[in-house]
C-alpha cells in the first residue's frame, strides 16, 4: 500500500469569553453572530492524517477504532479537502484529546482545528491561516477559532459561501498573562449536542432573538477590554455574555439545562472570590463545567476553591496557547 506523507498536527480547545449560540447556515456552520475567545495550552488535540489505498476512511479516536457516526463526521469533513485538493484517496485518521474523553471536554473545537491543518497538509494544500480557519468552521464553528492563538475574534461573515466567517488573532491580547481555570463537575444526564441545541433555542426561544440582539455590542466590549488589559471588565463581558447564552436556551421549549447542582455552586463560589477581593469571572459552554478567568497570580488559590466546592471532581489551570501547528511530517 503506497501512503501520502502522514502529517501530524496539534491545536488547543478555546474557550469563547463572548458567546456564539445561533447559526445563520446550519450545512455551512456559518454562525448567526461573532464571537471572540482565548486558547488554551491545555485540552488540546494531536491528530495525524495519511491519505492511503484503504476502501473508506478509518478514524482512530484516543487508541480505539471510533464508532460509525464520528467517523461518518470525520469521512464528510474529509471530503471537503478531498475535493479541494482534487484527489481521491481515503485516509486513516489518528486522533488523541490530552484530557479523557469521559470528562466532557474533549471539545470538538481543537479536534476540527487539527484535522483541517493535519488533512490539509496531508492532501498537498497550502492554506492560508484563513482559509484554514474558515474549513474548520465546516467541521464546527467553534474549531475556527482554535486555528489561531490567544485572544481570537471570529467573524459573523455576510456572504453565503462562508468565505468571510472566518477568525482572526486579537494580538493586543498577546502576553496577558490570564488563566482560565476549569472546574470539572460531576456530569447529570446526557446533554444535548451544540448544533441541535441552537436550532432548537432558535425555533422555541422567546428569548433567541434579544440573545443574538446583544452580541455585538459584548464583542465591542471585549475587544475594548482586551486591548485596555482590564481583566473586571472583560469578566464582566464573559459572565453576561454566557448568562445570556442560557438564559435564551434555557427558554426554549422544552428547556435545554446544561447545568448542575456542581455548576451553581460553582458561580457562587467566582462570586464569593470575587466579593473578597480576588477579579475572577465564570464562563460556561454547553455543559455543566465551569471555566474561570482570572490573573496567573490569582490562579491556584481560584482552583482550590473550587475544588473545596461540592460536586466539583477535579480542578485544571491552563494559560493562553498557541494556534493549531504542524509538528511532523514524514
Ligand atoms: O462550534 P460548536 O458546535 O462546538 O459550538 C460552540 C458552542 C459554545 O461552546 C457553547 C460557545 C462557543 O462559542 O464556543
Amino acid at each position: 500500500m503506497t501512503a501520502s506523507k502522514a502529517v501530524t498536527a496539534v491545536a488547543g480547545t478555546n474557550i469563547a469569553l463572548v458567546k456564539y449560540w445561533g447559526k445563520r447556515d446550519v450545512a455551512l456552520n456559518l454562525p448567526a453572530t461573532g464571537s471572540l475567545s482565548l486558547t488554551l495550552d491545555r485540552l488540546g488535540t494531536r491528530t495525524t492524517v495519511v491519505f492511503d489505498d484503504g476502501e473508506r476512511d478509518r478514524l482512530i479516536l484516543d487508541g480505539a477504532p471510533a464508532g460509525d457516526a464520528e467517523t461518518a463526521r470525520v469521512s464528510a469533513f474529509l471530503d471537503r479537502v478531498r475535493a479541494r485538493a482534487e484527489i481521491a484517496r481515503r485516509a486513516l485518521v489518528t486522533t488523541d484529546n490530552s484530557v479523557p474523553t469521559a470528562a466532557g471536554l474533549a471539545s470538538s473545537a481543537s479536534g476540527f482545528a487539527a484535522l483541517a491543518l493535519a488533512a490539509a497538509r496531508a492532501a498537498g494544500l497550502a492554506l492560508s491561516p484563513a482559509e484554514l480557519s474558515a474549513l474548520a468552521r465546516v467541521g464546527s464553528g467553534s474549531a475556527a477559532r482554535s486555528i489561531f492563538g490567544g485572544f481570537v475574534e471570529m467573524a459573523r461573515g455576510e456572504r453565503p459561501d462562508g468565505s468571510d466567517a472566518i477568525a482572526h488573532a486579537l494580538p493586543e491580547g498577546d502576553g496577558w498573562d490570564v488563566r482560565l481555570v476549569v472546574a470539572i463537575t460531576a456530569s447529570g444526564p446526557k446533554a444535548m449536542g451544540s448544533t441541535a441545541a441552537m436550532t432548537h433555542t432558535a425555533r422555541t426561544s422567546p428569548f433567541h432573538d434579544a440573545w443574538i440582539a446583544s452580541v455585538p455590542g459584548d464583542l465591542a466590549a471585549a475587544r475594548a477590554a482586551i486591548a485596555a488589559r482590564d481583566l473586571p471588565a472583560l469578566g464582566a463581558v464573559a459572565e453576561r455574555s454566557a448568562l445570556r447564552m442560557h438564559a435564551a436556551a434555557m427558554a426554549a421549549d422544552p428547556a435545554i439545562i446544561y447545568w448542575n447542582a456542581a455548576t451553581l455552586a460553582a458561580i457562587a463560589c467566582v462570586r464569593a472570590l470575587r466579593a473578597a477581593g480576588t477579579p475572577a469571572f465564570f464562563t460556561i459552554d454547553a455543559g455543566p463545567h465551569v471555566k474561570t478567568l482570572c490573573h496567573a497570580a490569582d490562579a491556584d488559590a481560584v482552583a482550590a476553591a473550587l475544588r473545596a466546592v461540592p460536586g466539583v471532581s477535579d480542578c485544571l489551570i491552563a494559560a493562553p496557547g498557541p494556534g493549531a501547528r504542524v509538528v511532523e511530517a514524514a
